[in-house]
């Protein structure tokens, strides 16, 4: 009898005071880092104090998995396998090594690292601050992105401010999430080291430079500027063109590391996603896969991309119905400062997949 549902369920009862709701949405089950602190109870080391005697940490740790869940279920809301986090679905996803695996790692993974990371400069953990590292003055390696108001010469700017402290996120990341794995070394395990840092590497190598002007009347005498980490979508932007292009790897002959499964595919880079395993079609329900399958999904039926229907509902056709939806029309400015709308009927057509 499998009997780790059961283990699951109890271990969420006996750790719900320090996650607070979260042990209450069901839906959060499979990507809940109590079951990683759970997993690893008898393992030492910074994994271990994480999971003790940080609690406030482990709260932004389960933050971020939820972000990378939302922006996983954006980034694939057009495809056969929506990102869906009914259990069914997801643990068996990552059990393998697809590229949609390799994807949840990476998400996740840079949830996390984004989540402490902004949790560092709010304010809101003790064991870390914003970063207030005084950089060379004028680096010219990283000068400002915005020019100020009346240019200026390069240089006439300094470090400062209150920056995101992603030094902490990526080791924090690093230490949760990469830490229960380190004891066994196969293959699945080196793929996934690799994405999940694939993960973390779309935050810290996409730093942005954001300035403040000081000085009479806006005249900008003297910039401050700070590192600040990119919005949360732009790296869900970044990892899906990384999915896109994911490379499939083979193990090398030592081993310890990966290699490209073709000869003349370039070896991939600390930034691509990798994997192992190839997808299922994702077309019909099967339980061995985590297909839910498509029949009853919305497509488009002009569209020839993934969330076409044709693709989308895997050559099985559609039903189409027409409805009719209320939408705000003719609305007028009213001076001042007043919008007055009248609501109208639009038609519309919903395409479900057989
Ligand atoms: C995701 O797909 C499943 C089954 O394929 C469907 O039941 C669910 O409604 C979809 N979710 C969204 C947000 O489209
Ligand atoms: C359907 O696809 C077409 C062509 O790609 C696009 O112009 C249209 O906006 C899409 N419709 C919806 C509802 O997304």
């Amino acid at each position: 009898m499998d009997m780790r549902p059961v283990l699951v369920a109890l271990c969420l009862l006996l750790v719900s005071p320090i996650t607070g709701h979260w042990w209450a949405s069901g839906s959060q089950l499979v990507m809940d880092p109590m079951v990683i602190c759970k997993k690893t109870r008898r393992l030492k080391g910074r994994l271990a104090e994480i999971c003790k005697k940080e609690p406030t940490v482990l709260k932004e740790i389960t933050k971020g998995m939820s972000l990378g869940t939302k922006e996983c279920q954006h980034q694939f809301r057009n495809r056969r396998w929506n990102c869906t986090t009914t259990r069914r679905s997801l643990r068996k996803i990552l059990m393998k090594d697809t590229r949609e695996t390799g994807f949840v790692n990476a998400i996740t993974t840079a949830g996390v690292t984004f989540a402490v990371t902004r949790a560092c400069s709010t304010g809101e953990l003790l064991e870390c601050s914003c970063d207030k590292a005084v950089k060379r003055k004028g680096n010219p390696r990283m000068p400002p992105e915005h020019p100020a108001i009346g240019s200026m010469a390069d240089g006439d700017w300094e470090w400062g401010g209150c920056g995101d402290n992603i030094q902490f996120g990526y080791s924090m990341s690093k230490a949760f999430m990469d830490a229960p794995h380190r004891k066994r070394r196969d293959m699945k395990m080196l793929v996934k080291l690799h994405n999940n840092d694939a993960g973390r590497l779309a935050i810290r190598n996409f730093m942005r430079t954001e300035c403040k002007c000081h000085g009479l009347s806006g005249s900008c005498t003297l910039r401050t500027c700070w590192r600040k980490m990119p919005p949360f979508r732009d790296v869900g932007n970044r990892l899906k063109e990384r999915f896109d292009g994911a490379a499939k790897v083979i193990p090398s002959n030592d081993g310890r590391s990966f290699i490209p499964e073709g000869p003349t595919i370039k070896p991939p880079s600390r930034l691509d996603l990798v994997y192992s395993e190839d997808s299922p079609d994702f077309c019909k329900p099967n339980r061995k896969t985590g297909s839910l399958g498509t029949q009853g999904r919305h497509c488009n039926a002009t569209s020839p991309g993934v969330e076409g229907c044709e693709l989308l509902c895997c050559g099985r056709g559609f039903d189409t119905y027409h409805t009719k939806e209320k939408v705000n029309c003719q609305c007028r400015f009213k001076w001042c400062c007043e919008v007055t709308c009248s609501t109208c009927l639009e038609k519309k057509a919903i395409s479900i997949c057989r």
